[in-house]
């Protein structure tokens, strides 16, 4: 430790920005394997005391370092290394046992040594993990502690989830998304595609036939293969520059159910307007249609202030609102929660929305408990306690650091276009052609990167153009570094 301080501070004291030395100097330490995964970085009170620097100064760094995905700060812990040139497929090249002052390897060459040394290695790129070894460790062991801590009951589990759980995610909604239902309105499911096949059902058995889903083409293919399994039919409908096609809606036919993305399209990035979010709960109640708001990763917001839900806006209770934990926390929790729609009278509904709340409750009863108490015990941990707030504050400084890599990367290179950067953590990135989003993505996979082609969430051939998606939650920065420059070769090799 005392080495690593020492280390440091033979470069920082001949750089003229000490904050940017720091940063420069573990970044090379690392790629020369002076430092390696697991190793613990001095407390930024020791290193400014030892430098004599002010303390910001080193915070900044670490902030830096951190947002790179170089070391990784935890609130009460020591940060440590989380990149390694051995995690590259790098020998060691510093002498870890012996190392002193005034004899490091140079660390001026740590770009070109990554890239040779990435190459053996798989960068999954492809959508739909979040950075899920960000959260403190010391938080999600309390929580699993209080899991365990939690009596023992000989109970059979409330299919809708415990009151505790609802409670906190009503509150939660409150403060992030602009709508606190009440507790009765909210219940639990395995995931957004349990959510949505448990409404399908509810609705087939309340229509008496399949229920028509009106979704975004292009559009969650995992979530329409759920309505379907479930007995629904879907109908695509095309999008513009702000999310679904309202007049290619309503000259779609006779629909029972639409379900948008409308704050995050997914995956083309598209905030859906008030003006048309306004226009489609009109619509919707004016012909009986329930809205399915799929919620999935709106807390990451990186330009502009957060949008509120569509659930917010809804004073005419039509829109079942779905969130959960696969994109806050990790997806293999498999919790997510459906707020139904607020109580109307019920001459003032119609259609597919009338007695749906009861549909859906009945439903839920009917199959039972799906989220294993000890998760939600878990999670109402981490949610009572902060913990999960100070996650998704962390993680949204790394998302926006990853967001802002991306389009500066990407900026200027001819050709492409950088899309749904706005929020969230994925990126689309487009090409007039002649390559398709395959033959990208099979270039890429020969690089040792693993994208999305932007195809397979059409519906309908020509529905998209040539184009790739790119997930930034799970990896590190100098990962995202070369699945860019493997992305930029994969276009120019077409
Ligand atoms: C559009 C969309 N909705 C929902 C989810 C979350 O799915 P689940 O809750 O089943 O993990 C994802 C995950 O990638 C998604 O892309």
């Amino acid at each position: 430790m005392v080495r690593c301080v020492d280390q440091i501070g033979v470069i920082v004291v001949d750089q003229s920005s000490k904050t940017a030395g720091v940063v420069a100097r573990v970044r090379g330490m690392v790629h020369d394997g002076t430092l390696h995964e697991g190793d613990p970085m001095p407390s930024t009170r020791a290193l400014a005391a030892e430098l004599g620097v002010a303390r910001g100064t080193v915070v900044a760094a670490y902030e830096q370092l951190d947002g790179e995905g170089w070391i990784r700060t935890r609130h009460g812990a020591v940060a440590r290394v989380v990149a390694s040139a051995g995690a590259f497929g790098m020998a060691s090249v510093g002498d870890r046992g012996g190392a002193v002052v005034g004899d490091l390897p140079p660390a001026s060459d740590p770009g070109a040594t990554a890239m040779a040394a990435a190459a053996a290695r798989v960068i999954d790129c492809r959508p739909g993990i979040p950075a899920v070894t960000a959260i403190s460790q010391r938080d999600w062991r309390a929580a699993w502690r209080a899991a365990a801590d939690a009596p023992l009951r000989n109970a059979v589990a409330d299919p809708l989830g415990t009151s505790d759980l609802r409670a906190q995610v009503a509150a939660q909604l409150g403060l992030s998304r602009g709508f606190a239902p009440a507790l009765d309105r909210v219940l639990l499911a395995a995931g957004t595609s349990e959510a949505l096949s448990l409404v399908t059902e509810a609705l087939r058995m309340h229509l008496g036939r399949a229920p028509v889903f009106a979704v975004e083409d292009p559009g969650y293919r995992t979530g329409q293969r759920a309505v379907r399994s479930a007995g629904g039919t879907v109908v695509g409908i095309p999008l513009d520059d702000d999310g679904m096609d309202l007049d290619a809606l309503s000259a779609a036919g006779p629909v029972d159910v639409v379900l948008v993305t409308p704050t995050h399209q997914y995956p083309l990035g598209s905030v859906m307007p008030v003006v048309r979010r306004q226009r489609l709960l009109a619509w919707a109640a004016a012909t009986g249609t329930l809205v399915v708001e799929d919620d999935y990763d709106s807390e990451f917001r990186h330009r502009g202030s957060p949008v509120p839900a569509l659930a917010a806006l809804d004073a005419e209770g039509v829109v079942l609102h779905v969130g959960g934990f696969s994109k806050t926390l990790d997806p293999r929790l498999r919790c997510s929660y459906v707020v139904l729609p607020a109580a109307v009278p019920a001459e003032q509904s119609a259609g597919a929305v009338a007695g749906i709340a009861e549909a859906v409750l009945a439903t839920r009863r009917a199959r039972g408990a799906v989220v294993a108490e000890p998760v939600q015990v878990a999670l109402a941990h981490l949610l009572r306690t902060g913990a999960l707030r100070r996650h998704l504050g962390r993680v949204r400084r790394d998302y926006t650091h990853r967001r802002a890599r991306i389009a500066a990367r990407l900026d200027g290179v001819a050709g492409l276009e950088a899309r749904a950067l706005n929020g969230g953590l994925h990126a689309v990135v487009v090409w007039p052609g002649p390559a398709t989003g395959q033959e990208v993505a099979a270039r890429m996979a020969g690089s040792g990167v693993l994208v999305s082609t932007l195809e397979e969430y059409g519906m309908t051939p020509g529905s998209t153009p040539a184009g790739i998606v790119l997930g930034y939650g799970a990896v590190t920065v100098p990962e995202l570094d070369r699945a860019l420059d493997a992305l930029i070769g994969a276009v120019r090799d077409g």
